[in-house]
């Protein structure tokens, strides 16, 4: 590996570390996007560290434990200064039956200390940067839950404490607790549910947002098409974005976009990363490659510059709401606190 570049910075928060501008999601490594290839995979992760990507993003329940167990190899087999320089991001909290299926959530204290106690042996580390609790749960008020982090970060074990998918009230109940560095919601061209009331709360309380989705699962990457056979299991075999006419009027969007990518001489996953780059200094996008050239497009986005007229062209061709379908099963959507 050659050595360390460096990407430019964006902080997670007031509070918050400063992170490489783009983090990259790990998984659809392990999980939900079909198979993954192991090697390229840990390949993904070297070429990023490479890069000077600084921030991992992963959760205990991506493959059970296998995105945890990937990471951890990936970071062993990387030169020492890599290592140093990255920080993880870990979600907790969904349980999962041996079939694979999400059976519940728990956010209660003891739970949070054990999650944390068996993250932290997968990753081989004494600490995890940002930990966060990955759907809010029902039978337990936030304060707790937040209450329990903050324990971990005053034992050492845990440095920033985020938040996932909730919405302002909790928002605001959560950082009367403790300092809050991020929130990681889904925010795209076409998932911006965010704008009315999340931002602007998450900017009041100075609270970074990480940004997931920035492609909407690769349905805006450019690289999807009507065709594509999905493996039993891919979580895009049932969001409602990429069913039958759905699906269809979606890529209609991404047709209109790649007009606008073409006239700039960038792709269209660039054009849909730089406008979610554009949004601000508090937002850093994740971007879920699990190859190395969809993360060499990925960070090619850093270099796009989005003018006033580039803005109005991306947003004429993919205006807000224009999405057909939501972004979750309806069953899901009810437990997405951010959306009530
Ligand atoms: N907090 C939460 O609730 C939550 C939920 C979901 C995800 N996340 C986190 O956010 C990360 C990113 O989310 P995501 O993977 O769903 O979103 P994404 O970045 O919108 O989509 C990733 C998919 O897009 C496709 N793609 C095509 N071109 C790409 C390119 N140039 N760069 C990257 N991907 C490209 C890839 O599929 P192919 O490899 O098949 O081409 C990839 O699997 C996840 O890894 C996870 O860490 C958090």
């Amino acid at each position: 590996m050659a050595t360390i570049k460096a990407l430019p910075t964006r902080p997670l928060g007031v509070t918050g570390p400063q992170v490489s501008a783009l983090g990259l999601g790990c998984m659809g490594m392990s999980t939900w996007y079909g198979e993954a290839d192991r090697a390229e995979s840990i390949a993904t992760i070297h070429a990023a560290l490479d890069a000077g990507v600084t921030l991992l993003d992963t959760g205990d329940f991506y493959g059970m434990g296998h995105n945890e167990l990937l990471i951890n190899e990936a970071l062993r087999t990387a030169p020492a200064e890599a290592r140093e320089k990255v920080l993880t991001s870990v979600k907790f909290g969904a349980l999962r039956s041996v079939e694979g299926d999400v059976i519940g959530i728990d956010g209660s204290p003891a739970a949070v200390k054990n999650f944390a106690a068996y993250s932290l042996q997968r990753l081989g580390m004494d600490h995890i940067d940002v930990y966060r609790l990955s759907r809010l749960d029902p039978r337990v008020p936030i304060e707790e839950t937040v209450g329990a982090i903050a324990e971990l970060v005053e034992a050492g074990h845990v440095r920033h404490i985020g938040l996932s998918e909730v919405g302002a009230d909790t928002l605001r109940r959560a950082a009367a607790v403790a300092p809050i560095a991020d929130l990681q919601i889904e925010y795209s061209l076409i998932s911006r549910g965010i704008e009315e009331k999340i931002l602007p709360t998450a900017r009041e309380l100075g609270i970074g947002i990480t940004a997931y989705g920035v492609l909407s699962r690769g349905l805006i990457s450019g690289h999807f098409t009507r065709d594509l056979q999905l493996a039993p299991g891919d979580f895009r075999g049932f969001s409602p974005r990429f069913q039958g006419e759905n699906l269809h009027r979606n890529l209609g969007l991404v047709d209109r976009l790649r007009a606008v990518a073409d006239a700039k001489g960038v792709t269209v996953a660039q054009t849909a990363i730089a406008w979610v780059l554009s949004r601000g200094e508090d937002i850093v996008p994740l971007v879920g490659a699990r190859r190395r050239d969809r993360l060499a497009e990925a960070l090619g986005a850093l270099d796009v510059t989005l003018d006033a007229a580039d803005l109005a062209a991306i947003e004429q061709a993919v205006p807000a709401g224009a999405a057909a379908g939501e972004r979750y099963p309806e069953e899901q959507m009810a437990h997405l606190d951010s959306e009530h």
